[in-house]
């Protein structure tokens, strides 16, 4: 995918500041500190645009990117970090399930799994969450380039089985560091919108 634009719109916490030109949108969950915002800034080339940080809990709102006039990727915070308060917490949850059970442009969930480690409780609970809303998913396992290659499979096995992932849902093997799987993840999203 070549990319000729991309930028950062708006960070939204209420469904009246969400972006009204129906394009379709591709929204990234996953934990805090997973590879999020890494992964957005990989498929557009950017090194900084999507804010990312070692310290967890760096993404708040939805965070819209529009990219080539043609679609957003939407950054969500991460869940799972112990340190933000249970109010807040709480809102997180509140504003997410309010953009997934109602949003008409979202096209897909990308579930972003660290290939490192099995799906956390939260992780079963987004990806069942999503299913139940009947919201495709593609499972994107990252942080590929920390673990030997032989082991990659192994891994995505456990996370499939974990999850219990139907399978039907496509898992891309995912680095933001080397690339792997950008090409594929593009032409997933590209395939989605064209259905
Ligand atoms: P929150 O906004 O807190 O939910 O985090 P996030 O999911 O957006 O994570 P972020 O992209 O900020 O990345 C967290 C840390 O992991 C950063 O230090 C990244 O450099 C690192 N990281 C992300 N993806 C990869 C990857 O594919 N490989 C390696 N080696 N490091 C990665
Ligand atoms: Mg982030």
């Amino acid at each position: 995918m070549n990319i000729t634009q991309a930028e950062f719109v708006i960070s939204a916490v209420r469904p009246n500041q969400y972006p009204e030109d129906a394009l379709p949108e591709f929204a990234l969950a996953g934990r805090s500190n997973v590879g999020k915002s890494s992964l957005i800034n990989r498929m557009i080339n950017r090194k900084n645009l999507a804010r990312t940080s070692s310290q967890p809990g760096k993404t708040q709102q939805l965070n819209y990117y529009r990219v080539n006039q043609m679609l957003y990727l939407v950054d969500f915070p991460g869940y799972g970090y112990a340190r933000v308060s249970k109010t807040q917490r709480e809102q997180f949850g509140q504003m997410i399930e309010t953009f997934l059970g109602d949003r008409e442009p979202l096209k897909m969930v990308l579930l972003i799994i660290d290939i490192r480690h099995p799906p956390s409780q939260d992780d079963c609970l987004m990806y069942n969450w999503l299913k139940h809303y009947g919201i495709p998913v593609t499972i994107v396992t990252t942080k590929a380039d920390k673990i030997s290659k032989n082991q990659w499979q192994k891994h995505i096995k456990i996370i499939k089985e974990k999850l219990e992932a139907d399978p039907r849902d496509k898992v891309v093997l995912f680095s933001s560091e080397t690339g792997l799987g950008r090409d594929e993840l593009w032409q997933v999203l590209l395939n989605r919108i064209e259905e």
